[in-house]
């Protein structure tokens, strides 16, 4: 035998072995990784479970019943929210967007005095809601949720009174695990308790996050809640904030008045741009009482442009979104105040009908960005908004058919955001110039129609 044939012989046996090698690599790292992933997950849940020391096994798996009737259609009519709020998207200002954990009772106070003397609160923002970060890391004694005593000294009743003195509502923020994103005590095996504290002081609003859950579906989750809160004799709204994680949309008409369709915002155009596209996928299901929520608005924080945020407030009230202003209100810039002030664009926001607009058109390939958004209002009118996501000036056009209308219908056309009326009907389309980043917004009245 030659050496090269030997040589051959070794190389193929070498070559064969390694790929089989690779194979073994390749099905058992998954394995082994998800064996890893696990034990570091209940590694991790043990020592939540130790540090909070508030997690009771008996006391959830009483509270929560094994076996979730209220999935099936007969137990959504029994045990439904049936609060009578929300009948169209909550208008308000939440702490998380701007401050963060930075928050202190004087923010709350001076916010809810903002939003009075700006007259913000008489255009509808009317709810001031604190986000993460106002109670105490541990529970009292008798396992009551107590607000931060360094940041919240006069308590949250008597911040409650001093909002309802305004003519405000008060939110509060809790969460549907064993404690919330920002490590204060979540609500998880607690529901009843927190939600009587809750209603003790009155409380209008309730923002319930989803960090650090025992893992269970949030289906199960986020009702315990909410018959907590219908238990009580306090109407408060239900804000669902899951992150969209289980299509909530499919399921939280029946457990809460609004609930997260997204991620968070961050203060960009493509967090903005991309949030809206995902809350669009749920259209059908928002209406009076229960709303898709995108997460809050970032107008005025300073990362995008004023044609930016016009954008984002307009696509944000054409889609029926929670309008919870997330900027600093206490020192509001001119135009920021222009774009939240903006009664015309709120009119669609808040708009009887209650049904949430969506994209109707996209161009193709290169045209994409130049997109149309519409939906219909009370009154037989019509929101359009010609939307432009590229960076360059460009025509888009709406035609009657893109928006739904019949052919050859005289529509008086009317500019939201420049507060004026298009000269003489139009009757079969619509189209504008439309800068790069930026979005012109209509609605269209019928002649024929009476309002
Ligand atoms: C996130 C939530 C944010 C904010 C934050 C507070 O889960 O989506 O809106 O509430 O928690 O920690």
């Amino acid at each position: 035998m030659s050496t090269s044939t030997e040589y051959s012989k070794f190389d193929k046996s070498y070559k064969l072995s390694t790929f089989f090698f690779v194979i073994l690599l390749l099905c058992v790292n998954p394995i082994v990784g998800r064996i890893h992933r696990r034990v570091v997950d209940e590694e991790a849940e043990n020592s939540l479970k130790n540090r909070w020391s508030i997690y009771n096994e008996e006391e959830t798996a009483s509270t929560r019943p094994k076996n979730p009737q209220w999935l099936t259609p007969q137990g959504l009519n029994r045990l439904g929210l049936n609060n009578g709020l929300g009948l169209t998207p909550p208008m308000g200002w939440n702490s998380w967007n701007f401050f963060g954990c930075n928050i202190n009772e004087t923010v709350i106070f001076e916010t809810a005095s903002a939003l009075v003397f700006t007259g913000l609160a008489d255009l509808g923002y009317n709810y001031v809601n604190i986000d993460d970060c106002w109670a105490e890391l541990e529970r009292d004694e008798d396992g009551n949720l107590v607000p931060r005593k360094s940041t919240f000294p006069s308590g949250i009743k008597a911040l409650a009174d001093h909002i309802h003195g305004l003519g405000l509502k008060l939110g509060i923020y809790s969460d549907a695990g064993f404690y919330t994103c920002q490590k204060q005590p979540g609500s998880l095996g607690y529901e009843m308790q927190d939600a009587q504290t809750f209603a003790n002081w009155e409380v209008d609003y309730l923002k319930y996050d989803n960090c650090f859950n025992d893992k269970s579906k949030p289906e199960i989750r986020y009702p315990v809640m909410r018959n907590a809160l219908n238990s009580t004799s306090r109407q408060i709204f239900y804000s669902i904030c899951e992150w969209g994680r289980d299509d909530p949309a499919k399921w939280a008409g029946q457990v809460g008045n609004s609930w997260r369709t997204t991620g968070d915002i961050v203060d960009k155009w493509s967090s903005m741009v991309k949030l809206a596209d995902e809350n669009d996928k749920w259209a059908d299901f928002a209406g009076p009482g229960g709303w898709n929520d995108p997460d809050m608005l970032e107008v005025g924080n300073g990362g995008m442009t004023v044609e930016e945020y016009r954008s984002h407030f307009s696509v944000w009230a054409l889609m029926k979104a929670p309008l919870l202003i997330g900027c600093d209100i206490r020192d509001l810039k001119p135009e920021t105040f222009e774009i939240l002030s903006n009664e015309e664009v709120i009119g669609v926001n808040q708009d009887p009908l209650g049904v949430q607009g969506r994209r109707v058109k996209k161009g193709s390939w290169l045209r994409s960005k130049l997109q149309v958004w519409s939906g219909p209002l009370s009154g037989g009118r019509t929101v359009v908004l010609l939307w432009n996501r590229g960076l360059f000036a460009a025509n888009i056009k709406a035609t009657w058919e893109d928006l739904g209308l019949s052919s050859g219908t005289p529509v008086i056309v009317r500019d939201l955001w420049k507060h004026e009326t298009w000269e003489g009907n139009s009757v079969d389309e619509i189209e504008a110039r439309v800068h790069g980043r930026a979005s012109e917004m209509f609605i269209l009245t019928p002649q024929t129609t009476t309002q």
